[in-house]
């Protein structure tokens, strides 16, 4: 069959090396893809947010299974838009990807089905915002409803910083209308984890777990990114805890969709955060994370088409993922300047060297090809990914990898995986 995977980061490079080694792939397309998907797929230049040339793209080219990486495509109702014109595409359908596109939405939806998360005002108008953070005071955290790429969730230590916050989104505009309503929440405490399940709209199958690293700095300090790097399986979350995570989110979230009139299939990606009153939901997303799909596929042992195919057609009842009993880690290089602004087109050394260490990849997300020479062109440019027996042997092995790697301002932090040992002896 022909796969095309929509998007350009580490998580599709990811998704495109694991699909590559499906028996049932006879070709993979990549739109528009990196330096890295360009060695296992053709690329196609379509931007991710262009659907009608995308669904003409897999139209002309027959493409029978389109899997969908970013949210944008998804809240513009790319997997309508493909099924309404008899493509399968995988992912939620547009009304469905609002638990994502929106966080008004999203906090109604978990309050309505009780899913614990943080106690939320909604505002549309600044001054009720400002008038809130003066009555609840701090630590609390200022959400814009909309898409920001990452950016729209300030966490803030002082009054002064959130009024600063509701300046920015709501009256500067900083993130277009994505500021006109926001959700200000109670800082809530404790170590996160990502839990990310496929789900035919009925049956739920939980991915590894996973823990992502938001801020850019070591002992998480800084800004929040994309995520900095990623370990699966996440310690933190046992059986137990999964199974109550289970309970308390996933089968709430699929029963509440379905209350909605939605038929929900896909990825539902909750951020966890593990509270001393137990697990509440930060957010949901309507794909796999990234780069949390990095170690994750490392890890798969099944093959990951066979799934996607059962979601779509709602045959996932019976089936079970094989997982390595190994652990993966995901260092991820940045470009210097990143999550601001910095700058492209520096050449990346060393690449071929990852061969020598066995169980080792690099994941491509901000890179192309300038002249044979593969160079920067993103914040995030690359994922090294590694497997090994324990966590601390995929983490040394991960940094094993990273030394080999080059350019210019290259940034990554050096604690990726450090929570995890803790659980380790
Ligand atoms: P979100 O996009 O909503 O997951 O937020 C991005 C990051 O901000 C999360 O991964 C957390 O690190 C942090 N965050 C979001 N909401 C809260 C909250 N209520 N309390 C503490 N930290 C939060
Ligand atoms: N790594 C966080 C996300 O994919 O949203």
């Amino acid at each position: 069959m022909k796969v095309l995977v929509i998007g350009s980061g580490g998580r599709e490079h990811a998704l495109v090396w694991k699909i590559a080694q499906s028996s049932k792939v006879e070709k993979i397309f990549c739109a528009p893809g990196n330096a890295g998907t360009a060695d296992l797929a053709e690329n196609i230049n379509i931007k991710v947010d262009d659907v009608a040339a995308l669904l003409k793209f897999a139209q002309e080219a027959k493409i029978d299974l389109t899997v969908v990486g970013p949210e944008v495509p998804l809240v513009l109702g790319l997997v309508d838009e493909f099924a309404k014109a008899g493509l399968r595409a995988f992912g939620p359908i547009k009304a469905a990807a609002a638990i994502e596109g929106s966080k008004v939405f999203s906090k109604k939806f978990m309050v309505k089905y009780d899913i614990p998360t943080a106690q939320a005002g909604i505002f549309d108008n600044a001054h009720d915002a400002h008038e809130y953070i003066e009555q609840v005071g701090s630590p609390i955290v200022v959400k814009a409803d909309g898409l920001a790429a990452g950016k729209g969730v300030i966490v803030c230590q002082t009054k002064g910083d959130a009024h600063e916050a509701v300046t920015q989104i709501m009256e500067k505009k900083e993130f277009g209308v994505a500021g006109d309503q926001l959700v200000i929440e109670e800082c809530l405490e404790g170590e996160e984890a990502s839990i990310i399940a496929l789900t035919d709209g009925e049956t739920i199958i939980p991915l590894a777990s996973s823990q992502d690293h938001k801020r850019i700095f070591d002992n998480d300090e800084g800004p929040n990114t994309g995520g900095m790097g990623a370990y699966s399986p996440a310690p933190l979350v046992t059986e137990t805890l999964l199974t109550e995570i289970t309970n308390v989110v996933l089968k709430p979230f699929v029963f509440g969709m379905k209350q909605e009139g939605i038929n929900y299939k896909g990825v539902v990606y909750a951020g966890v955060m593990v509270t001393k009153k137990g697990p509440m939901v930060l957010e949901f997303n309507a794909r796999f994370g990234d780069p949390e799909t990095q170690p994750i596929l490392m890890r798969m042992k099944s093959d990951l088409v066979p799934l996607l195919d059962a979601v779509i057609d709602g045959r996932l009842a019976g089936l079970a993922i094989d997982w390595h009993e190994k652990a993966a880690v995901c260092v991820v290089l940045a470009a210097k300047g990143y999550p601001g602004s910095y700058e492209k087109g520096d050449p990346i050394k060393g690449l071929e060297n990852i061969q020598q260490i066995a169980d080792a990849a690099v994941f491509h997300a901000g890179t192309s090809r300038q002249a044979g020479q593969v160079v920067t062109s993103g914040g995030r440019v690359l994922g090294v990914t590694a497997l090994g027996d324990t966590i601390k042997f995929a983490l040394d092995k991960a940094y094993q990898a990273v030394k080999l790697i080059k350019f210019k301002g290259m940034q990554y932090r050096r604690d990726i995986g450090k929570k995890a040992l803790k659980y380790e002896k």
